[in-house]
């Protein structure tokens, strides 16, 4: 992500049809989530600051993204994917930026070395700022005001004046994900001291595990093979990988993504500049949606979300429209069925999506398919309903979607996850076996529950182990 030398100028055709499309064309098709902006001359002022304003990132890195997805799919490489469920302008600070990004690089270590795989990172940030909801409208004590849609569009406070959606915010969060940006790739550049020494992670809990010797193992190897290649490379392994880190996050407010779609250069085509990888959400992939018209039209790389939901019939529409060429890397389906259902319903979407011809990247969500609401029993939270997703759940999802692709010929290209680097108790499970009467001890996630470090390290080593094996 850093400064990456401009690829050599490949000839680059452009590779899907753009009839008919600009950057606003979405604006004729049914658009779902999108904010009711109260002022139509602030939102066209905002679009307009923010068209102006230098792009989060270049074409160069993301053409980069794309063919790194487009090995991927072909089983030559995985693809981690992973951070908050939400982001929000306060959580913009350092300590929570250094950790999620630590965890993130710790268990690309895990897989690069356990999976023997090259692995090419995603964060969910720098831009993860707006909320799909299942309701438009909110009611507390007769009182109906907006849906919080993330710090992108209004504020969570029950009032007139937060939850009005105000245009500035759009404004604030490219400045916001600039900020995170550019620690991101400072971080990135400097190496993390004790990164490629494992013997200073906090490993503690790999003694908890009924795979404890296993864990160690691997955590031993890890660091001789990162002492081993530094020895050969002559540089840190911070140094080594130092270009490879990329961003994601939904794209939900179209008008955020229109006003931040460019032409640059030299290059043919329109760049979405906001992100390397935008990802359209559950709710708004409909073939015949304003979301589907957008994003065909943009250069990046493109990932859908594929649901319990999901028609099948419909997702091959899909596909067909964000990818009429066929072109690798161009389409990542982020699966998130549930454990339960995942066995059942991911081999009809590869069935619909092989008819298609193309050549999409698999990924695996294991978390949005598999929340649900506990009521403590006992505990600090007791009788208090509360989100929660089971470590277990999470494995079995991510353990099925290997079995399927490999019954299928297709590969499991990647897993997508939510996560902390902090020592949060949201989900339970894991070899620290965090319970539900434990869930109120440090639960501090707004939205949905995310694994904590711990549990982010021992889901990379149970998928080294499974790309192995
Ligand atoms: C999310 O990734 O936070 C999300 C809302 O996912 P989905 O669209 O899969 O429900
Ligand atoms: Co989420």
């Amino acid at each position: 992500m850093t400064a990456a030398p401009p690829a050599p100028a490949a000839p680059h055709n452009r590779t899907h049809d753009v009839g008919g499309w600009s950057p606003s064309s979405w604006r004729t098709r049914p658009t779902a989530q999108q904010p009711e902006w109260p002022d139509p001359s602030a939102l066209r002022a905002a679009c307009a600051q923010l068209a102006r304003l230098p792009p989060l990132v270049t074409s160069f890195e993301i053409d980069a993204l794309r063919t790194q997805l487009a090995e991927a799919a072909s089983g030559q490489r995985f693809i981690l994917q992973g951070g908050e469920c939400a982001e929000t302008f306060d959580g913009c600070e350092p300590g929570a930026i250094t950790s999620r990004l630590k965890i993130l690089l710790q268990m690309s270590l895990v897989l690069v070395q356990g999976g023997r795989r090259r692995v090419t990172r995603i964060g969910r940030f720098a831009g993860q700022y707006a909320k799909p909801r299942s309701a438009d409208r909110e009611t507390r004590d007769g009182v109906t005001l907006p849906a919080y849609r993330g710090d992108l569009v209004n504020g969570p406070g029950f009032t007139a004046a937060e939850r009005t959606p105000d245009p500035v915010r759009l404004v604030r969060g490219h400045a916001r994900a600039a900020l995170t940006l550019n620690f991101v790739r400072a971080l990135v550049d400097g190496g993390f001291a004790d990164l490629h020494h494992p013997e200073y992670w906090d490993l503690a809990f790999v003694r908890h595990s009924p795979l404890a010797s296993e864990y160690q193992a691997m955590v031993d190897q890890i660091g001789d093979g990162v002492r081993l290649m530094e020895t050969i490379v002559g540089m840190s392994v911070a140094q080594v990988n130092r270009a490879e880190f990329f961003t994601s996050h939904e794209g939900l407010v179209l008008d955020y993504e229109e006003a931040q779609t460019r032409q640059v250069p030299h290059r043919p085509g329109w760049w979405d500049l906001s992100t390397h990888f935008p990802w359209i959400g559950v709710r708004t992939s409909s073939p015949e949606g304003g979301h589907v018209e957008f994003f065909r039209g943009i250069e990046n790389p493109v990932g859908v979300k594929v649901g319990p939901d999901t028609d099948p019939a419909a997702l091959a529409r899909t596909v067909e429209a964000l990818d009429p060429h066929g072109t690798p890397g161009r389409v990542s389906l982020i699966t998130r069925l549930g454990a339960r259902d995942v066995g059942r319903l991911l081999p009809r979407a590869i069935d619909a999506v092989r008819r298609t011809g193309r050549p999409v990247a698999w990924i695996c969500d294991p978390m949005h398919g598999n929340t649900e609401t506990v009521v403590p029993q006992s505990g600090p939270g007791k009788g208090t309903p509360v989100k929660t997703r089971k470590f277990a759940h999470v494995i079995a999802e991510v353990e099925q979607s290997f079995e399927v692709h490999r019954a299928a010929g297709t590969h499991l290209a990647g897993i997508h996850v939510e996560l902390t680097g902090e020592n949060v108790t949201e989900c339970t499970g894991g070899a620290r076996c965090i319970s539900e009467e434990m869930l109120a001890d440090a639960y501090r996630s707004p939205v949905d529950p995310r694994l904590n470090y711990e549990q982010s390290l021992e889901l990379a080593m149970l998928v080294a182990r499974r790309m192995r094996g």
